[in-house]
């Protein structure tokens, strides 16, 4: 493993800083509280997951870090920079805070007449990487997550497994200082979860900082430094894995456990 995938590798900063942070975020859609008062932070190098029932509010506030939605209150940073504060958008140079942040979705979402490699291409050359440069980088992704040998199918021709890994070096293409996961696993079989999972391991072995929305909650607990239920719009837990999920405090978080297994 060459390819230098990810900016957290490489500081060595002792102090930890937050590559995003939110600070009392609020959605509504229609006039319905979706995100209620959310306070978040995501240290470079470290992983943190969100948990919660379906409707809580988990993909809108994934949405909200690369402003994919817009909040109505509260700020955004990310990487350092104010990108949002108090309903307004601070950054105007959305392109870049996007390449800050890449993002591997439920539904894959690669384009259906681009081969694998195009695909994770295509995102380098609307980001001014050389021609030359972006394919030397997507092949050696494609390598990384164990799908080089498929690199000239089709997205149809690709079993889920292999087209959640595409996405993930196409996440990885532009070098994020951040990655989001929004129930990568959840339309997939239990072998090409266990795949595409083993993939998100080594990540996070390599020291990549990542925030990721998940069901598998197994698999939380051991990669991550911090998880977080949200509840209705708001977090009504958060700590170590092993508290949260292995010995929560509060009665809603062990109802939710309850439901959708505990993991000690
Ligand atoms: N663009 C939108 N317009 C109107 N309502 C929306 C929109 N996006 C989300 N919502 C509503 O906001 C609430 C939170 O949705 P969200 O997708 O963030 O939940 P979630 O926790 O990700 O759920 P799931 O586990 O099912 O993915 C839901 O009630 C949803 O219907
Ligand atoms: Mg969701």
């Amino acid at each position: 493993m060459t390819e230098p995938v990810t900016a957290a590798t490489e500081q060595t900063s002792a102090t930890p800083q937050a590559v995003v942070r939110m600070d009392g975020l609020r959605k509504s859609f229609d006039g319905r509280l979706v995100l209620d008062d959310v306070h978040l932070a995501v240290d470079r190098g470290s992983i943190v997951s969100i948990i919660g029932q379906s409707g809580g509010g988990k993909s809108t506030l994934m949405r909200c870090v690369n402003l994919l939605e817009r909040p109505d209150r509260g700020r955004v940073e990310v990487s350092g920079e104010v990108v949002h504060d108090g309903g307004r958008m601070v950054s105007r140079d959305l392109p870049r805070l996007r390449r800050t942040v890449g993002m591997v979705f439920q539904r894959f979402h690669l384009f259906p007449h681009l081969t694998a490699v195009e695909n994770v291409v295509l995102a380098q050359r609307t980001a001014g990487v050389p021609e030359q440069e972006a394919l030397g980088r997507a092949v050696a992704l494609l390598r990384r997550v164990g799908v080089a040998h498929r690199g000239l199918a089709y997205p149809e021709q690709l079993s889920g497994g292999e087209q959640q890994r595409v996405a993930i070096a196409r996440a990885l293409a532009l070098r994020p200082d951040v990655l989001l996961f929004d129930e990568p696993t959840s339309s997939l079989d239990p072998e090409a979860t266990r795949e595409v999972l083993s993939v998100m391991r080594e990540l996070a072995a390599d020291g990549m900082t990542m925030l990721l929305v998940t069901h598998e909650l197994p698999f939380a607990r051991e990669v991550s430094d911090h998880v977080v239920f949200l509840d209705r719009g708001r977090i009504v837990e958060e700590g170590h894995p092993d508290d949260v999920l292995g010995n929560p405090a509060q009665a809603r978080t062990q109802e939710f456990l309850a439901t959708y297994g505990s993991t000690s």
